[in-house]
């Protein structure tokens, strides 16, 4: 069965834009409930760990120093089938393509810079939270 909850980074170029409500806010509209909600600087060490899996990838180097070029906003997101819908909501991964409505169609500015980042499974929604937050900072 399909979890309910999935991960989301709000990026650093979009925290610069100052557009961190908006994104929130198509979140919100789009019926996801924000269980758990933190400011951060990812380190070096940090972001390495989180984009493991992408490290033999030839954009590993510049993701790595992109995500830890300012403060990240890290949320858990609820919602039935919370991985899938909010890929959905966040459209594909090159922002050239995202689909009217998504989250990188209105934010994103190339493929390192495309705003906010979504769990691909949720195995990896349960890592990924786990990452960011303790149990006592999640209302679930
Ligand atoms: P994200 O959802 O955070 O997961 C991995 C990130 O790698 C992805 O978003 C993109 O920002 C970034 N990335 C950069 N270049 C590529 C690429 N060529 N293919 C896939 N992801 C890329």
């Amino acid at each position: 069965m399909a979890g309910n909850i999935t991960l989301t980074m709000i990026k650093p170029e979009a925290m610069r834009n100052n557009v961190a409500g908006g994104i929130l806010k198509m979140i919100q509209d789009e019926g996801f409930k924000i269980i758990a909600l933190k400011m951060k600087q990812l380190s070096l060490a940090e972001a390495e760990e989180f984009y493991a899996v992408h490290k033999e990838r030839p954009f590993y180097d510049e993701l790595v120093k992109f995500m830890t070029s300012g403060p990240i906003m890290a949320a858990v997101l609820q919602k039935e089938n919370a991985v899938e819908n909010f890929r959905n909501l966040l459209g594909s991964t090159n922002p050239e393509t995202a689909g009217e409505g998504t989250i990188r169609k209105a934010y994103a500015t190339n493929l390192t810079k495309n705003a906010a980042h979504g769990s691909d499974s949720d195995e990896n929604a349960q890592l990924e939270t786990s990452f960011h937050f303790s149990e006592k900072e999640i209302f679930g």
